[in-house]
């Protein structure tokens, strides 16, 4: 039966990883996947993490099945996290929220039960949008198209042209936004942008699907989460996947959620009914221990406080990274102007390198980048910094 299958390729991004660590060279760095290390190089166990995990190891809690949308007390928290702990949604009873296996796995339970609630809709991601949109969106069965969004020109967002397209879809389109820290392309809209998005899915009866994976990582939680606000405030209804991979330093555990906003509290019901299908017909129910520590954490209001501070050390250090970058590009001779990291948010860089440029940084040095040239400044550090510097101005002299 396996005779005539294929070598399929390798993931663009998580392939990555396997490459590298194939790689036996000392002096390696992998830019490649969005994960945050500290300045030594390791994935942080973050201070608020290990006390709540502290907490349930001692108190051995059985592993019974979760209810198929996973705790509510998890799920509360997220939606308190997104909307605000005074969202009016949430009182109304219109935010149906379930715990999801990460940021993929809520955009995968999302696209399956749109696919049954559209069948014949187009999905619309942004050009260019991180890599597995496209290929999960076709995978539940989905034509997926682009809408313009990075200006390479100005390295910031061809609003107009964007704008332009959304006001041209037809009714029932699914459109999946970036809520912050654009993946790849650190390019954000701005909050009076967010609001002609807003209009545009109104006018145009277009649905949108809010991807949320990097909240607290460009300002801050409340602020990142204006895009989703703009829309909790528009009367629409919308689809918001989240994830706290990044955010608590969680990526193995799979810890995320799927949110859908609805018209009314009858309706959430209905909807909750058919989200649980697709989740039973899935996984069954979510696993138990990451989400219950996170649930653990923004319960707890010390926790969450330590949380937040340990969030705003990723942030800083990752811009700190970016200010460093530049310096010493320059430093190592290079006259093009880098100086757009700065201004990039999130983990990522779109650097403008080339897939030839990226392909030799590998070969040379051991330095792995997505092949857009996507780079994760949060795999940058004091120690390595130096040495990425001058692979980089050795490319792209
Ligand atoms: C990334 O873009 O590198 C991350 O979101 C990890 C992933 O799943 O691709």
């Amino acid at each position: 039966i396996f005779a005539a299958v294929e070598m399929a390729p390798r993931d663009p991004i998580l392939g990555l990883n396997e490459a590298f660590n194939a790689d036996t060279r000392a002096e390696k760095v992998n830019l490649g996947v969005g994960v945050y290390y500290d300045d030594n190089g390791k994935i942080p166990l973050l201070g608020a993490v290990r006390a709540a995990e502290k907490t349930r190891l001692e108190a051995m809690p059985p592993r019974g099945y979760q209810p198929i949308e996973g705790a509510a007390t998890y799920n509360t928290a997220v939606q308190n996290l997104l909307l605000g702990k005074d969202s009016q949604l949430i009182a109304n009873g219109q935010v149906v929220t379930i715990e999801a296996l990460g940021g993929t796995g809520a955009l995968k339970v999302g696209a399956d039960y749109l696919k049954r609630l559209q069948p014949g809709a187009t999905v619309y991601i942004s050009d260019p949008s991180w890599e597995n949109h496209r290929a999960l969106f076709e995978s539940a069965g989905f034509p997926v198209e682009t809408y313009p969004y990075y200006d390479a020109a100005t390295r910031g967002v061809n609003f107009e042209g964007m704008k332009a397209k959304l006001n041209s879809l037809p009714a029932g389109s699914i459109i999946i936004l970036h809520a912050c820290c654009h993946n790849p392309t650190g390019a954000d809209l701005s909050d009076a942008q967010w609001n002609d998005v807003v209009d545009a899915c109104r006018s145009r009866g277009l649905i949108p699907f809010l991807d949320m994976a990097y909240q607290g990582f460009a300002d801050g939680i409340e602020a990142d989460a204006v895009a989703v606000r703009a829309f909790s405030a528009s009367g629409l209804q919308f689809f918001v996947s989240s994830s706290f991979s990044k955010s608590f330093s969680l990526y193995g555990e799979r810890v995320g959620a799927l949110s859908i906003i609805t018209a009314a509290k009858e309706e959430s019901a209905r909807v909750l009914s058919q989200v649980k299908r697709v989740i039973r017909t899935n996984y069954s129910n979510p696993p138990i221990h990451g989400g219950a520590v996170v649930a653990a954490v923004l319960n707890s209001p010390e926790l969450r406080q330590q949380w937040e501070d340990e969030l705003a050390g990723m942030r800083d250090r990752i811009r700190d990274m970016r200010t460093s970058l530049v310096e010493q590009l320059k430093a190592a001779g290079v006259a093009q102007d880098f100086s757009f990291v700065i201004k990039q948010r999130g983990m990522f860089s779109y650097t403008g390198l080339t897939a030839a440029q990226v392909e030799q940084l590998k070969t040379d040095f051991g330095i792995y980048a997505v092949s857009t040239g996507r780079i994760c400044l949060a795999a940058l550090n004091t120690k390595n910094i130096g040495y990425v510097a001058k692979a980089i101005a050795a490319v792209v002299k």
